[in-house]
């Protein structure tokens, strides 16, 4: 599923920046694939699948 259509980021591609590239934040994923620089509307979403991919670690 698309969580940023700004940047076409999926939410797997999320989880695999936070599994793989130590992703912690949403500021980190901003500066890595750019979710979250246009309109913002996905970074709720994309906090909660950072949340919920760190936790099923
Ligand atoms: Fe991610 Fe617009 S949907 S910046």
């Amino acid at each position: 599923m698309y969580v940023c259509l700004c940047h076409g980021i999926t939410d797997k591609a999320i989880a695999k920046a936070v599994r793989e590239d130590g992703i912690g934040s949403t500021r980190e994923l901003r500066a890595k694939l750019g979710v979250g620089s246009q309109c913002g509307r996905c970074i709720q979403m994309a906090q909660d699948i950072i949340d919920t991919t760190i936790i099923d670690e």
